[in-house]
């Protein structure tokens, strides 16, 4: 077990500048599409994230040869390629399944262990399924894999539920081969989305709508190798403008395109912070103590749910009562009573919380249960009374999601710290 956690000092302002690498929620989806051309696929402004080396192990145990050095990665995939992605390399994290697109369209079966259920909540695959299906595969669960089989894809209208951003990814990455046009209703239009479709357009796809909810394929015969540098992380960049709003400091991201967080650069408007967007980045001043403001987390362009613990430790320190509803995943106020443990004053009703925001919290140990609650932790106990330390536990979860997390906040003015015994040394 990993015994490294971050001692965070209360009251401290954060000042200064920023500039946020590529999106884990990008990166890990452009190299399972690397898989879609044979030869050598380049992607820069990769983040120096723990999920990388991860999925690099995933593509490995396809077959492909990976190079990773600074913030480049080189993928180099085979005509060859085997089609079974073993639990052992899929178990550590969901977005591995984002292979299954590319090698039920390359090698016509894919065997995806399923990475299983997590603390944000039960993360069914039948939106996936079903879009495969419609391209002509038959999909079926064996021994704990998700197992797709087919001839040619042949290219089909398929109209998704609810715009999955996976589900969206894995029929992208089968329709680009498909034979004929795919027609994707109620698509997911996160930012994600469109750097995938850019890089696979550069790989020689045909792919209209990219960015709306009707995304329209035209499958080609095969595709090439391409050179892609990752859209940057946008909630990372979020992460700091909250910190900034809520600490009453200054900070300037850059490697951003604001629009990419406009709601949330919104609510901090509305909440009372001096919003300044520029052309690749954005500053945000927190004025005294801001106003309490309501969250509803939606699909984009709504409020992110990767960004709903930030919204929730600002919300407890603001002035007045916030109401967060929680409309994408069903268990992710499982953190809230670590917020709670922090001195926040909430109150859980189903997918909603209320929090009555007070002048500080109050430093103590808390546990994180996945990456972004543990980064949403770490900004509360930012504000605990000058002199406390909060001790944030089982870290591994940031290093998954946040490069240079610590020296980061360091940089800006922060009292945090790593300690502990395990294996990382950022
Ligand atoms: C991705 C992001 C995650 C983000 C989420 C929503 C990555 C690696 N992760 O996750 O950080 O919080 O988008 O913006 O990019 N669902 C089904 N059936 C399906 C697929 C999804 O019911 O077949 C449900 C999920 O359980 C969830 C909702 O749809 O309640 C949204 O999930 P989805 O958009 O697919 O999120 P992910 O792609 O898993």
């Amino acid at each position: 077990m990993d015994q490294e956690r971050f001692l965070v000092g209360g009251g401290a302002r954060l000042n200064g500048q920023v500039r946020v690498s590529g999106a884990k929620n990008s990166v890990l989806k452009l190299m399972g599409a690397a898989l879609l051309a044979e030869g050598t696929t380049v992607l820069r402004n990769c983040p120096d994230i723990d999920d990388v080396p991860l999925m690099r192990n995933v593509l490995e145990g396809l077959g492909c040869t990976v190079e990773h050095s600074g913030d480049t990665v080189a993928i180099t995939v085979p005509g060859d390629l085997s089609p079974r992605a073993d639990f052992d390399a899929v178990r550590q994290f969901r977005a591995s399944v984002c292979v299954l697109g590319p090698l039920t369209a390359r090698c016509r079966r894919a065997v995806v262990a399923l990475p299983g259920g997590d603390a944000i909540g039960s993360r069914p695959l039948d939106m996936h399924q079903l879009g495969l299906e419609k391209l002509g595969a038959s999909t079926r669960i064996e021994h704990g894999c998700l197992v797709a089989e087919a001839g040619r894809l042949r290219g089909a209208r398929i109209k998704l539920d609810f715009p999955s951003v996976g589900a969206t990814e894995n029929i992208l990455t089968a329709a680009v081969l498909a034979e004929g046009v795919t027609t994707l209703d109620n698509a997911a239009r996160e930012p994600e989305i469109v750097d995938l479709c850019e890089m696979l357009v550069s790989m020689g796809a045909r792919i209209d709508g990219a960015g709306t909810n009707t995304i329209t394929v035209d499958g080609v015969e095969r595709l090439h190798p391409a050179e892609h540098e990752v859209v940057g992380d946008r909630i990372v960049a979020g992460t700091w403008a909250y910190a900034a709003a809520m600490t009453g400091g200054d900070v300037t991201v850059g490697g951003i395109d604001p629009i990419h967080l406009h709601l949330p650069l919104e609510k901090l408007r509305v909440a009372g912070a001096q919003v300044e967007s520029y052309p690749a980045g954005f500053r945000v001043r927190g004025v005294g103590r801001l106003r309490a403001v309501n969250y509803q987390t939606l699909p984009f362009p709504g409020f992110p749910t990767d960004l709903q613990p930030m919204a929730i430790a600002l919300a407890a320190v603001s002035e007045g009562a916030s109401i967060l509803t929680e409309n994408v995943f069903e268990s992710r106020f499982r953190f809230v009573d670590e917020m709670i443990r922090l001195g926040a004053e909430a109150t859980i009703d189903g997918h909603h919380v209320m929090i009555r925001g007070k002048e500080r919290l109050s430093s103590a140990p808390v546990w994180a249960s996945d990456i972004r609650a543990g980064a949403g932790l770490v900004l509360a106990g930012l504000c605990a009374e000058p002199g406390g330390v909060t001790e944030v536990h089982d870290v591994f979860h940031i290093d998954r999601g946040y490069p240079d997390f610590v020296a980061t906040l360091s940089a800006l003015g922060a009292d945090i710290r790593r300690e502990g015994a395990g294996r990382h040394h950022r």
